[in-house]
């Protein structure tokens, strides 16, 4: 029944082994990267408690599902999950032991009891901002209390709750060299097609001082590289030592001072918080990375005013002007939709000239998927699934080209690479460059966690391969 966790992404992302315990949790996660942030906190919040994680589904007394509501195929996937996770409690119970199902993240917030009205397999549904009260909620459980529903958003904020990240792993844990570190959450902007603002909830920014004692911790487990993480993550403005309001700009540049840290990223930004002052630090800071993930979801002004997007597409193209002569060497990777309600051939053939004009080095792209709740759901003129399969074809033909193309024209260069895991092929090791591309190079696992200039000799649309030039 391991069929759970059998995609290679899957199983990267179903992490094992954090403490020693008595008890043994399964974790799951889908969707975003904050997702993946969250399943390891709460990884981390039930080590505490004896739980020692697992990737064998079969072992677990604990499964979480860290769910996903962004599109529609998402949630789906939880609950044909739910479907296989029920014959293991069944066998399970067979044999004397209790599992408890848990189903975290926005399909939880978004659905609720739905979801044990669909699945009575699940004893406990708990949204985003309830995290912190996991271990209180699984004790009501054990105490017999049997499908609980938490998706309030508590007064509590659940990062002051949650225990801090430890900065000693136990010597079978492998050494992170790269970390995601959440320093935002929710959304104000109401997009009509998201949901997050109604399962992540409203803006908040977490304190800088929080922040940089969590990234303090981070590096003294090895962490070389930190993506900080937000809805909107552009929009920040914790407050700093003295009480005032800190931008993302100042952020960096604090944590850009930090020892032992040597690269930053953030994601995921939105044009309209895209500052001179945070434009700049890309052009004054060393340490934050010429890569930026900046979506633009369509390329028709009458489409990005429907999205409510609050941006046009001149906006956006001035926007990356002015980074690319801040930092020309800036790689941009971006979102896009097609296929939403009462998108034309030529506002999507505008969409197309738009990534002809700014040329990304990656990009995701999906069909607009109707989320129940959203504004968009319920306007008219929806497009037929077979007009959105054939623009997204289209669309995605032009991006593996553009992204390809970017890769090649790496090819030559030296470019600094920090090493992050052994590779798949033996005496190989794969790190990232600048530009966020994975690099394969045949050299000793001891270089796992430095950066080394690396020589591109051929590039592939997913990867690059070289040879390093600055160590023996
Ligand atoms: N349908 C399709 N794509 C969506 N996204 C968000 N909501 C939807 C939806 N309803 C995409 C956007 C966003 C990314 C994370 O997912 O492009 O930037
Ligand atoms: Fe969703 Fe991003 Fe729009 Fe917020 S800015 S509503 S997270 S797409």
């Amino acid at each position: 029944m391991g069929k759970l966790a059998t995609k290679p992404q899957d199983r990267a992302r179903t992490r094992a082994h954090i403490q020693a315990g008595d008890r043994k949790v399964f974790i799951k996660t889908f969707g975003c990267q904050m997702n993946v942030y969250d399943s390891e906190r709460m990884s981390e919040a039930l080590s505490s408690e004896g739980y020692q994680e697992t990737t064998v589904v079969d072992d677990a007394d604990l499964v979480i599902l860290n769910t996903c509501h962004i599109r529609e195929k998402a949630a789906e996937k939880v609950y044909s999950d739910l479907g296989r996770i029920r014959q293991v409690k069944e066998l399970r119970k067979s044999n004397g032991k209790r599992t408890i199902v848990t189903v975290a993240g926005c399909v939880a917030q978004a659905e609720g009891t739905e979801i044990v009205r669909r699945a009575p397999v699940v004893d406990l549904v708990v949204g985003p901002q309830s995290y912190h009260r996991l271990p209180k909620l699984l004790g009501a459980i054990s105490a017999g209390a049997r499908n609980l529903v938490e998706t309030e958003f508590p007064d509590e904020e659940k990062f002051q709750y949650l225990p801090d990240r430890k900065d000693t792993v136990p010597l079978t844990t492998p050494k992170i060299v790269s970390a995601f570190l959440t320093i935002q959450e929710g959304c104000d902007k109401f997009c009509s097609f998201c949901v997050v603002p109604y399962t992540r909830g409203a803006e908040y920014s977490r304190p800088v001082a929080d922040i940089a004692a969590e990234l303090e911790r981070l590096v003294a487990r090895g962490v070389r590289e930190v993506t900080l993480l937000g809805q909107n993550v552009n929009a920040y403005h914790g407050q700093d030592e003295n009480g005032q309001p800190c931008s993302l700009a100042g952020l960096l540049r604090h944590l850009g001072k930090l020892p032992g840290i040597e690269r930053l990223r953030y994601t995921t930004s939105h044009t309209n918080d895209m500052t001179e002052e945070l434009i700049a630090v890309h052009r004054d800071e060393a340490k934050v990375m010429p890569y930026l993930h900046l979506p633009f979801q369509a390329g028709s002004d009458r489409i990005l005013e429907a999205m409510n997007r609050k941006h046009t597409r001149k906006d956006y193209v001035h926007c990356v002007e002015k980074l690319r002569r801040a930092c020309p060497d800036m790689a941009l990777s971006t979102d896009i939709i097609v296929g939403f309600p009462g998108e034309t051939q030529d506002d999507f053939e505008q969409t197309m000239s738009l990534v002809e004009e700014i040329v990304f080095a990656q990009a995701y792209s999906f069909k607009y998927s109707p989320r129940p709740g959203t504004p968009a759901a319920s306007l008219p003129d929806q497009v037929p699934d077979d007009v959105k399969s054939q623009r997204l074809l289209r669309l995605q033909k032009v991006l593996s080209a553009q992204q390809l193309a970017f890769n090649r024209s790496c090819v030559g260069r030296v470019l600094p690479v920090l090493f992050e895991r052994s590779g798949r092929r033996p005496g190989h090791i794969v790190g990232r460059s600048p530009y966020l591309q994975l690099v394969n190079v045949a050299a000793p696992e001891t270089l796992l966690g430095g950066i080394y200039g690396v020589e591109i000799q051929d590039a592939g649309g997913n990867s690059l391969n070289g040879v390093m030039v600055d160590h023996a």
